[in-house]
């Protein structure tokens, strides 16, 4: 499965580092090629012999021995995928912050590969803000970070911050491969999806069906074929954050925050897909208290939203391509083919609630119109394969031929 590929293993110090071995083992029948760096405190859970024979390979635990100095920068220089398992809040801190003092973190900071990181420790360490923000600054940096399991730990307690098992891990490193050598590699793709919530009050708001599966399902196609993803997801509750894994996600509620993510992102995007279900009024202003029943009727005061697709449409250069969505319920493509013009986005696709689509469900029918005036139809199918349609079509079909 792995033949040809070259993986260094970052060993840090955790209990988890017992999984290690496994793992290692599974690579190697699979083929790969492992070399394995531990941390000095990754040594008093697991010995550097038995890693060594199970790679078959001297595991590498200092800056230097006697004369011989470890040449960071080929080992960074030598592998497809560097995994950090289990990585330790310590040597995530390290990471995050440009930290050198030990051979892993000094291969870790000279690698030119992509780096996966499987992150184990207690819920408490887990769910501390430092750990948060040191964890998304990997991924800002585009690191995978496979996140952590709920299931028992070593403190004894049950919560949050079990490391990946072995065999999933063996999972995410063979998609990535999959995914690497494909054609989005290199490119930026910013998505929205799911609704959005517009407060009327503390306990209300005005909201819709979506479920956003649909971006969801663009999102894990575009990261399978080696983007790197940016998914902005209103709130979706049925999408798990771990099976998010190696996609930068922003969480936003209301459509000004969707609005603000996706000007901060656009710039720096090659294509971007707005596939969320943006409110497109809401409440003047919010109570800051719960609206109390009275008399008679109430009355809001809604006003628009800004129009995100809109938006982007306006300020996008020749490079970059923009795909916008269109649920229609009655005169489907003529308000479609105005929402492409409108908008200024280089293709529309359509669903219709008339004809198959429906919010929540796992499949849908659609339509996709481009600026060119091409149509292409599809038949009902799952939102996996609507989506690899959809990104084939935009990638075979965009006229300027920029991505
Ligand atoms: N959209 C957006 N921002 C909004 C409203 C919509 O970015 N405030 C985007 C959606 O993500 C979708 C496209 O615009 O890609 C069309 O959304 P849709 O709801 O079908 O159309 P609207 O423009 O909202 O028009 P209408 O509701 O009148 O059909």
């Amino acid at each position: 499965m792995f033949a040809g590929k070259k993986i260094l293993i970052g060993v840090s110090g955790s209990i988890a580092a017992y999984k290690i071995v496994h793992l290692v083992r599974l690579l190697v029948k699979a083929k790969a090629e492992v070399q394995v760096i531990m941390t000095p405190a990754a040594k008093e859970f697991v010995t550097p012999l038995t890693l060594a024979t199970l790679s078959k390979k001297e595991v590498l635990t200092d800056l230097a021995t006697g004369n011989t100095w470890a040449n960071h920068v080929a080992l960074g220089r030598w592998a497809d995928l560097l995994l950090i398992a289990p990585l330790s809040c310590n040597t995530l801190a390290k990471m995050a912050n440009g930290h050198c003092d030990n051979l892993l973190l000094s291969v870790y900071l000279s690698a030119t590969c992509p780096v996966m990181v499987s992150p184990a420790m207690d819920e408490d360490m887990w769910q501390h803000p430092a750990t948060k923000k040191n964890i998304n600054t990997l991924k800002a940096f585009g690191h995978i970070v496979l996140a952590p399991h709920h299931g028992e730990l070593a403190s004894g307690l049950i919560g949050e911050g079990r490391m990946e098992e072995p065999e999933q891990i063996i999972r995410q490193i063979e998609a990535f491969f999959a995914g690497q050598s494909s054609d989005l590699s290199g490119k930026k793709v910013l998505i929205t999806a799911g609704p959005t919530h517009e407060a009327i009050d503390p306990v209300r708001f005005i909201g819709n069906h979506s479920s956003g599966k649909m971006g969801y399902a663009l999102a894990i196609e575009c990261r399978r074929r080696g983007a790197a993803v940016t998914l902005v997801l209103g709130p979706a509750p049925g999408i798990r954050k771990q099976d998010l894994a190696g996609i930068t996600v922003i969480n936003v509620v209301a459509a000004e925050e969707m609005y603000q993510a996706c000007r901060e992102q656009f710039a720096t995007t090659d294509i971007a897909i707005m596939a969320a279900a943006v409110a497109d009024y809401r409440p003047d202003q919010a109570s800051n208290t719960k609206i109390k029943k009275q008399e008679g009727g109430l009355e809001l005061q809604l006003v628009k939203t800004k129009d995100i697709l809109a938006s982007l449409g306006a300020i996008k250069s020749e490079k970059q391509l923009l795909v916008g969505f269109a649920l229609e319920t009655n005169n489907e493509e003529s308000n479609a083919l105005e929402k492409l013009q409108k908008k200024n986005a280089d293709f529309i696709v359509l669903n219709s609630l008339s004809d198959g689509a429906a919010f929540g469900a796992d499949t849908n029918k659609i339509t996709i119109y481009s600026k060119a005036g091409e149509k292409f139809s599809f038949d009902t199918k799952s939102k996996d394969e609507i989506a690899r349609d959809i990104i084939d079509t935009i990638l075979q079909n965009n006229a300027n031929q920029t991505i």
